[in-house]
């Protein structure tokens, strides 16, 4: 053969790669509204950047006729590339080659591409389309996907992990993405379960569809399973792509700081008028969030669940911060059990990545019930405590309203190491609101009293009383367990004042081989 004719069978090789498996079966994948796993690639990634490995890999089975469908790929596309001109490594299922389904050398591929990113330092995406196991292959093919787990679970903390879910994400397949730091689901086609609907009505006779089994609205809204659903693929491709801006590269870096053209000191004056008067009024703690990060730019982690507690990424001068909000408007910013697992896991995430936490807190306590404590509140609050007093990045809070009880102490409190902690004039900072305060003080002068006016004005009295003492921030103050009053107008400025005093902040935990968060 001369150099042409190889270097032309070179190129037949590719070509025929990139035909995944065949015309027809990438027709099918469009049809229903999919991406193949190249164009979401191609999508993904900065133009022309993509390197890939692994193109020629054939599986080598021969069970059940396997031999005579073979794949250059085996069915997944791995490499690197650069998203805003940063490397990331990437791994994108082809449905169109076996049901994208996973065999042994289809696992080392993926397991070849964590190694790399995580000896790099860079993040791993991975796009889930797969009819799961490859069931011709076994064994081995549960053996790929334990190679799998144990190196997203090395790989945790270190370099940020993500998929998205494209398409099927069945059985122990799910646990891939369960493992990650985010899971992306768009509206169409995609659906995780650990059981399908066929066995589920087997095993336990219920009748349900794969949308409401292990849908995007299912794992979006019920059970947290997914941290972002986009309306299509490409807006999800997008959005990962935005999450990426506020990550550093791995856990020994830094965050990455971009210019702002966001005036620091810009003053909100809406926010001086934004606390009702009466303080069983909800408002909305996003209003808050807009106006004082910059250019408005907030990216909402879990929007739809646990809608009590609000976290997400913002830049404050240019700088990424994770921000935990208690939310008034639903629930009254109530802390329950998915509330705290919610707040817990993303303080986690903030404090293995680098990113300062700024706290806005607004909340009457935990969620009382025998439902939440039959669901195990404590351990699940617990988890929220945990998280906040276990962080060593800088701890902003800001107390606008609420701080009662628990939850007072949970919300980033100065003795969970809270670096920086201001308070609006608004502020109630006290062991209970004044209802149930002067119900546990004063029972039995209220109960006592017979007629229903004059209890009344017992009661409004005594309340009055304890406001004046505990509904301020002043009482705390004096303590020094509040580091100032602020005019909430100042609030962006104040944070961002804060967040460079603490820039080159050092803490640490006592050396051990980890802690036992009430898991
Ligand atoms: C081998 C598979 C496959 C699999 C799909 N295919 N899944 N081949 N192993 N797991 C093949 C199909 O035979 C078919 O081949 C092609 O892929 C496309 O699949 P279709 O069924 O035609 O596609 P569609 O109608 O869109 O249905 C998609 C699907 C279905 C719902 C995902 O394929 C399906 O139910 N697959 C099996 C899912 C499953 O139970 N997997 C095991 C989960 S347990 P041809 O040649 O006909 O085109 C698991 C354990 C992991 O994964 C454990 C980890 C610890």
């Amino acid at each position: 053969m001369t150099i042409e004719d190889n270097i032309q069978h070179l190129l037949d090789k590719r070509e025929e790669a990139k035909m995944g498996g065949g015309e027809k079966r990438i027709e099918s994948q469009h049809k229903k509204g999919k991406f193949t796993a190249r164009e979401r690639i191609d999508m993904l990634l900065d133009e022309g950047s993509f390197e890939e490995f692994d193109m020629f890999v054939t599986h080598h089975s021969t069970d059940f006729g396997l031999e005579k469908q073979k794949f250059f790929t085996d069915g997944v596309i791995t490499g690197h590339g650069t998203i805003d001109g940063r490397v990331v490594y990437v791994f994108s299922q082809d449905f169109t080659i076996i049901g994208g389904s996973l065999s042994e050398t289809y696992a080392r591929k993926i397991c070849k591409v964590m190694d790399q990113a995580l000896k790099v330092g860079a993040p791993i995406i991975g796009i889930n389309d797969s009819g799961g196991a490859r069931i011709q292959e076994g064994v081995k093919s549960l053996a790929g996907y334990a190679e799998i787990f144990q190196r997203n679970i090395m790989a945790s903390g270190v370099i940020p992990q993500i998929s998205a879910v494209f398409g099927p994400c069945a059985g122990g397949a799910v646990y891939s993405p369960a493992l990650t730091d985010f899971i992306f689901m768009s509206k169409e086609n995609s659906y995780m379960f650990v059981t399908g609907p066929k066995v589920t009505k087997t095993v336990t006779g219920e009748d349900i569809t794969t949308d409401d089994l292990g849908g995007p609205d299912v794992h979006g809204k019920k059970s947290g399973v997914a941290h972002f659903i986009a309306e299509d693929e490409e807006e999800g491709i997008l959005l990962i792509r935005k999450l990426l801006t506020f990550l550093p590269q791995n856990n020994l870096e830094e965050p990455p700081i971009t210019e702002c053209n966001d005036p620091i000191d810009r003053k909100e004056d809406l926010l001086n008028d934004i606390i009702p008067s009466n303080p069983n009024q909800p408002y909305n703690i996003s209003d808050v969030i807009y106006s004082i990060v910059d250019n408005s730019e907030f990216l909402q982690v879990q929007r739809h669940y646990a809608k009590n507690i609000i976290t997400g990424f913002a830049k404050f001068n240019g700088m990424p911060v994770g921000i935990v909000a208690n939310q008034p408007d639903f629930l009254a910013g109530v802390l329950d059990i998915n509330a705290s697992r919610k707040a817990a896991r993303f303080v986690r995430f903030c404090d293995a990545f680098n990113l300062p936490v700024v706290t806005l807190v607004d909340v009457p306590g935990f969620l009382p019930g025998s439902a939440q404590e039959y669901a195990g509140i404590i351990i699940h609050g617990a988890k929220l405590l945990f998280a906040y007093g276990e962080a060593t990045v800088p701890k902003v809070t800001i107390t606008l309203r609420k701080s009662y009880g628990g939850a007072h102490d949970v919300m980033g409190s100065k003795q969970l190491r809270g670096d920086i902690n201001y308070a609006w004039p608004s502020a109630e900072i006290a062991v209970m609101g004044p209802a149930g305060a002067i119900e546990v003080l004063n029972g039995k002068e209220i109960h006592a009293i017979e007629n229903d006016v004059e209890r009344k004005k017992f009661i409004t009295q005594k309340e009055n009383e304890y406001r004046d003492k505990f509904a301020n921030p002043y009482e705390a103050a004096s303590y020094g367990y509040i580091d100032d009053v602020i005019e909430p107008r100042n609030t962006r400025f104040r944070i961002i004042r804060a967040l460079q005093a603490l820039a080159t902040k050092k803490d640490t935990n006592p050396p051990k081989k980890h802690s036992n968060i009430p898991l």
